[in-house]
């Protein structure tokens, strides 16, 4: 009896080391050996809400195949930095990635409809957009590229914060501001008379640190879990923009896969779309908390103020989404439909 549960806890171990996406390697002596290895790039750090909802994935890929499609998820950007990775995923050299639709932006200008200031009124609102026909458009939009758009993931709001106290948009003037690759970012920042300093993610702490740049902007999780929050202790929540992520397949790699195959990828896409939104609550909440604690300064902002700031940003509507004012029309109209 005893050898017997023995057994039985064996195989069960097993089973689970077998679906493990945290390992980078498998086991010869105890897996098949599957048909496919993936290598699946994740810029932030290996407990971000993100990088929960790409090891979820694999291990859903990997159980839903009986361990024939083999996930490795590579986390801190140890596939390169967002740019890079696209670029790959593009030539079939990494075959999965996470990214800010910022990068996008870059391909396509219609991208940046989606990343508008002040476009969405809460996260929401967002869903509704992004769970809808535009949310699907966007991900079948990106096979032009020659990508496969999978699901949607969080990324909350975007503020700025700065190693100097701002208070109010005129005191953002004359500083260095980091923004992701985005030309609409850039001019943004120029409207407010700051100065836009373009650099990867993994450049920016030290840039705060040593008085590079004055400042950057990014939501609540990624300032905490990146320790901006103690090289830049002024946070002003001014919540300018919502940059949803994309959950995305390089073509090549889809190309591979059999028909069944491919439909499991893109459930279980979006399953684990559904855990890392859950897990993007909890940790935004707690990265709040967290850096509230360790004394940094937050600025909240009244509706006036939010307002003055969404006038200063309206000439970027003309500029960037003249050519899509339909689709800016119908995301406006799915603001109040709650
Ligand atoms: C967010 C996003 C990252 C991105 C970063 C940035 O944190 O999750 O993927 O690289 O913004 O500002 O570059």
């Amino acid at each position: 009896m005893c050898r017997f549960l023995l057994i039985v806890v064996l195989c069960l171990s097993l089973a689970c080391t077998g679906c493990n996406s945290r390992e980078t390697s498998f086991n010869h002596l105890n897996e098949s050996v599957p048909e496919h290895i993936f290598r699946y790039a994740e810029n932030q750090a290996a407990d971000y809400p993100t990088t929960l909802g790409a090891y979820r994935f694999a291990e859903l890929v990997c159980e839903k195949t009986d361990g024939r499609i083999k996930i490795i998820v590579y986390h801190s950007a140890q596939l390169g930095s967002e740019v890079e990775v696209l670029e790959q995923l593009r030539f079939g050299g990494i075959d999965f990635a996470r990214v800010s639709l910022s990068c996008l932006t870059e391909m396509s200008p219609e991208f940046s409809v989606l990343q508008l200031p002040y476009l969405y009124s809460d996260d929401a609102h967002m869903w509704r957009v992004l769970d809808g026909d535009i949310g699907k458009h966007y991900l079948t939009r990106v096979e032009e590229f020659d990508l496969s758009g999978l699901s949607w993931y969080n990324a909350g709001a975007r503020s700025f914060y700065t190693r100097v106290h701002v208070r109010a948009p005129k005191d953002l003037q004359g500083l260095d501001i980091r923004i992701q690759e985005s030309k609409m970012m850039a001019d943004m920042v120029k409207l407010l008379g700051a100065n836009p300093v373009q650099m990867t993610f993994e450049e920016v702490y030290s840039n705060l640190q040593l008085g590079k740049v004055d400042g950057a902007e990014n939501n609540w999780p990624s300032y905490e879990s990146t320790s901006h929050y103690e090289v830049a202790q002024y946070f002003y929540l001014d919540e300018h923009t919502r940059i949803p992520e994309m959950q995305l397949m390089s073509k090549i790699s889809m190309d591979k896969l059999s028909k069944e195959d491919r439909k499991i990828i893109q459930e279980c896409a979006r399953e684990s779309a559904l855990f890392e939104r859950e897990e993007w609550n909890k940790r935004e909440k707690l990265s709040e908390e967290t850096v509230r604690a360790s004394g940094v300064e937050v600025v909240t902002l009244s509706i006036e103020e939010k307002q003055e700031l969404q006038n200063i940003c309206m000439p970027l509507y003309e500029k960037y989404a003249m050519d899509y004012m339909d689709v800016v029309g119908r995301i406006l109209a799915l603001k109040e439909s709650d």
